[in-house]
């Protein structure tokens, strides 16, 4: 089979390197990919957001299926595009993937399948977005309706703080994103995320994950967009994973179809759990970016099958053949992230480690620059174990980066310390 996997972070290296293990997969492209995804699959350069083009280039390249990495291209409708063209696809419609570039949909969907989610209101007016917040209090948390690249969400501890953050958003700080703000309750809690297949209609667990949003060791400092995740996430129990597949996941997707936009692709449920009970924080509409490269890790080849079945809609009967494993992996991020940083600086070292089914150091932003892998991004290396528990996954993958020579980079040392 030809394969084409849209995006060029980690989580399409995981993806490809997942893909091409299995024995189903010929030819296997990636747009645009980036330096790791370089030695394993072709890189071509196309315009992911451009359905037209996308399609024009699958058909030119007798490609069978599409795997789509990002949201963004699902918001744009580009698997609508490439189903038209009678294409296989893996992704949600452009009208599924609402769930992720609407959160004001997103909290609609929630009310009319009964899913339990914090209380909110929804504000497409200023002043009558800072009576609510004085009438409410703090903590607080504010977010702009649309894809702000997960800049869009501001957890408010002081009245003051939200109030920035509204006068912000209606000020144009996320542009069409902040037309409109959602307020939400503030939820108290663990967080971790689970992650299912749905054909429209079946579903089927792929594995929960655990991610670091801060920058710093023990959750300090700015937000970004995950510094290092693992899977499983201990908090997701069987009677709380139970749980969340029956009031949140399979009520949204009975939703979702009844109102005729049934979804397709990956689900990434984020959940807050606080005494045994799940809620939903947010959805997503794709894998999650680091966390896609754990589980990636632990499904191996058959991640392919599982995804090539969720496109041709016969999930049902189909089992994951899970093994008694733990992932984690470190994202090596260039001196400066979140905040601006250089790019450009060389990565030494990556060549002398072992990449095996324990071992793999994924690709974000890397380029080839004379034969040198250089960081042209701000999330640069996914440095990934497995182990028969997490503490041996850890120690793999801080063994790995240990071996990287990167001056201008720099990665968190605790990644995994909320499940050690
Ligand atoms: P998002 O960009 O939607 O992933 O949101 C960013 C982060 O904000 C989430 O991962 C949570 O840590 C936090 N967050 C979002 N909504 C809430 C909420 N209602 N209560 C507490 N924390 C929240
Ligand atoms: N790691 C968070 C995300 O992919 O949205």
């Amino acid at each position: 089979m030809n394969i084409l996997i849209l995006g060029g972070g980690g989580r399409e290296h995981a993806l490809a390197w997942a893909v091409k293990q299995n024995p189903k997969c010929d030819r296997l492209i990636v747009a645009p990919g980036n330096a790791g995804i370089a030695m394993l699959a072709e890189c071509a350069d196309l315009d992911i957001l451009d359905g037209a083009a996308v399609v024009t280039f699958a058909e030119e390249n007798a490609v069978d299926f599409v795997i789509v990495g990002p949201e963004a291209p699902l918001a744009e409708g580009v698997a609508d595009a490439l189903r038209a063209a009678g294409i296989l696809t893996f992704g949600p419609s452009a009208a599924a993937a609402r769930l992720e570039a609407s959160k004001a949909f997103t909290k609609e969907i929630c009310d009319a399948c009964g899913a339990p989610t914090a209380g909110y209101a929804r504000f497409t007016d200023r002043a009558a977005a800072e009576a609510y917040i004085r009438q409410e209090g703090a903590p607080i948390v504010i977010k702009a309706d649309g894809l702000a690249a997960g800049k869009g969400v501001i957890v408010a501890m002081s009245e003051a703080e939200a109030l920035d953050a509204v006068a912000d958003m209606f000020g144009g700080e996320f542009g069409a994103a902040g037309a409109e703000v959602v307020i939400e309750e503030f939820m108290e809690g663990e967080e971790a995320s689970l992650f299912v297949l749905c054909d429209g209609k079946d579903v089927l667990e792929v594995g929960t994950a655990q991610d670091h949003k801060r920058v710093g060791d023990g959750d300090t400092g700015p937000n970004t967009g995950g510094m290092g995740a693992y899977s499983p996430a201990p908090v997701l129990n069987d009677t709380v994973l139970a749980r969340a597949m029956d009031e949140i996941v399979r009520p949204t997707v009975a939703e979702m179809a009844r109102r005729g936009t049934p979804f397709q692709g990956v689900l990434y449920v984020g959940l807050m759990i606080k005494d045994g009970r799940p809620r939903l924080v947010e959805y997503n509409v794709r894998f999650g970016d680091p966390e896609c490269q754990v589980l990636m890790m632990r499904l191996g080849a058959q991640a392919f099958d599982l995804i090539h079945a969720c496109a041709e809609e016969r999930l049902g009967g189909i089992e994951v053949n899970w093994a008694e494993d733990h992932a984690l992996t470190v994202v090596m991020a260039a001196e400066g992230y979140p905040g601006a940083y250089a790019k450009g600086s060389q990565i030494r070292g990556l060549g002398e480690l072992p990449e095996d089914s324990a071992h793999m150091v994924f690709h974000a932003g890397t380029a080839e620059r004379d034969g040198s892998v250089i960081a042209s991004g701000g999330r640069v290396l996914n440095v990934t174990a497995r182990g028969a528990i997490l503490a041996e996954a850890r120690d793999r993958a801080y063994g790995l980066v240990d071996q990287i020579d990167w001056p201008g980079g720099f990665c968190r040392r605790d990644i995994g310390w909320r499940a050690l």
